[in-house]
């Protein structure tokens, strides 16, 4: 007799739902077992469901709506620095630690854990894309293109003194979703969006950043669906949502410039005019790297890190100078020697010197930026070679390793009542800890490539609407929770019900 056959009898007695339930547990008691006692990370602390499955980190960002990040300071309280999140990584919460996960890029070899050079999962492969941009980007190369964000900020005091004359309410996270959309636009594509001039500013641009922030934790989990978008045809994919149809034109700036700079042999005066005329200048990119989609890509990055991040680390700021009045009044008083007369005074100072010079203003950006953290999550980084040593722990070469900007934000020893604003906590001998512990931008080979612009954008925006002679503002229906970070779309974001931050605005010296 056949010796399966008894077996075969067996089964035909489970019945279809039987033996479907066999054979899924067949496929995954030992993969349950495997992960629970065999593998590399078994020994390391954390719930025992979250090394069984990814489904428990899912289940906090996609079911409880991006909560995974409040979750985790409740794990870090009851199993210490060092967690396995999920089966495959880990996340350690320890300011003298940072510098250790997200290294330069000479120290060692660094991977993404997950198109366009964010993106990039290869390190050598990163370095080769990211390199070329690092000029433009850079403190000197802001410097040069600094002209673009100045004229942005008349025109934004031009529209608000307009509103003051009438009085109006307006909502600020749409201000600063065009202030900064008009910038990008110019700085990437030579575009001229003149969302600043718009009825309602950049509420378009704003509501389609908050659609796409909204869908980013399924393609996070699901990275499948951005292959599957983009076998979306085009005029399809427009005539679902029209807004894409603005990408087309970042195409044609590039195939634009291409043209233009095929033929030259020497970098062209107008290099600097975009940061595509910079990249695809002579010797800059190497042509395997300067595809029309690839660049493409390229843009989308830059766009969607620039237009998510400035506008609510400038809506975080201005929300609390509105909020106490104290703070708002030592403000202006230190901006009464630079912008005093601005923009009809012969003389302005550059971001550089708004930085350097006012130390109370850059506390005040300092305390915006760590209250609007830059990211909540974790940001895995791989190391594919050596192993990484935390106190008596190895992590293996290959495991995700992250640290979450939340945790190091509001880590309430190192910055005590760490929800509140608070510039004067950076004033004199303050402990250590904070700058280590001060990480809005990332560390490393992948932090922010567009943080000195970030940073012109806040001391321009925020000089320019607390200077002597500014419009008044003053809150308008508008309390901590519509501003504050409430959930995590990957782009931190207030509560969903949020109205936004919106102020009245009144000619100057009227409030
Ligand atoms: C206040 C504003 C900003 C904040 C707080 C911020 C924060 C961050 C953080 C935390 C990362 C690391 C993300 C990760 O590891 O996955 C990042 C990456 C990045 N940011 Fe920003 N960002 C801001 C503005 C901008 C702007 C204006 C640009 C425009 C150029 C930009 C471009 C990028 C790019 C391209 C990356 C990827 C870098 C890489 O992988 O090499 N960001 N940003």
């Amino acid at each position: 007799m056949d010796p399966l056959l008894p077996l075969l009898a067996y089964y035909r007695t489970l019945g279809p739902f039987g033996i479907l339930s066999a054979a899924v547990a067949a496929y995954y008691l030992p993969l349950v077992i495997y992960r629970l006692y065999f593998h590399p990370l078994a020994r390391f602390p954390g719930p025992k469901l979250a090394a069984v499955t990814g489904w428990y980190e899912c289940y906090y960002n996609l079911v409880k709506g991006g909560k995974f990040f409040l979750k985790l300071d409740d794990l870090h309280k009851r199993y210490g620095p060092i967690i396995r999140i999920n089966p495959h990584e880990i996340v350690i919460n320890d300011p003298t630690f940072y510098n250790e996960v997200y290294v330069a890029g000479n120290t060692r070899r660094t991977e993404l854990y997950a198109g366009s050079h964010h993106m990039t999962k290869n390190h050598e492969h990163h370095r080769r894309r990211r390199k070329p941009f690092e000029p433009f980007f850079s403190r000197a190369g802001i410097d040069k293109i600094e002209h673009v964000i100045v004229n942005e900020a008349k025109v934004l005091d031009a529209r608000l003194k307009e509103e003051s004359a009438a009085q109006n309410v307006i909502n600020l996270d749409y201000v600063f979703a065009a202030f900064n959309g008009d910038i990008v636009a110019r700085i990437c594509c030579e575009m001229e969006a003149g969302l600043m001039k718009k009825p309602e500013f950049g509420k378009d641009l704003h509501d389609l950043v908050g659609r796409l922030v909204s869908r980013l934790p399924f393609v996070v989990y699901f990275p499948q669906l951005i292959s599957l978008a983009m076998k979306i045809p085009t005029p399809l994919l427009l005539s679902l949502s029209p807004g894409a149809g603005e990408w087309n034109m970042f195409r044609e700036h590039i195939n634009a410039v291409k043209q233009e700079t095929l033929a030259s042999t020497t970098i062209p005066e107008a290099s600097r005019s975009s940061v595509f005329r910079h990249v695809l200048s002579p010797g800059v990119l190497p042509p395997s790297e300067a595809s029309t989609e690839r660049l493409a890509n390229e843009v989308l990055a830059i766009l969607g890190a620039a237009v998510g991040a400035t506008p609510r680390a400038l809506s975080v700021t201005v929300y609390h100078i509105l909020a106490d009045r104290k703070i708002r009044d030592q403000l202006r008083e230190e901006l009464a020697g630079v912008m005093g007369g601005w923009p009809e005074a012969d003389s302005a100072p550059t971001w550089q010197e708004l930085e350097r010079g006012l130390p109370f203003l850059r506390n005040v950006v300092k305390e915006g930026l760590r209250l609007s953290y830059g990211t909540l999550r974790h940001l895995p980084r791989v190391s594919p070679d050596t192993a990484i040593q935390y106190n008596e722990w190895t992590v293996p070469p290959g495991i995700p390793v992250g640290m979450s900007g939340w945790s190091m934000h509001t880590n309430p020893d190192v910055f005590p009542n760490p929800l509140a604003f608070n510039p004067d906590r950076w004033v004199g001998d303050y402990d250590p800890r904070m700058n280590k512990s001060y990480v809005p931008f990332s560390r490393g080979s992948r932090s922010c490539l567009g943080m000195n612009l970030a940073y012109a954008e806040l001391y321009w925006a925020v000089a320019v609407l607390f200077r002597p002679g500014a419009p008044d503002f003053e809150l308008f229906e508008t309390r901590d929770e519509d501003v504050s970070v409430a959930v995590d779309f990957f782009v931190p974001m207030p509560r969903t019900d949020s109205r936004g931050l919106r102020i009245m605005v009144h000619p100057a010296g009227g409030k």
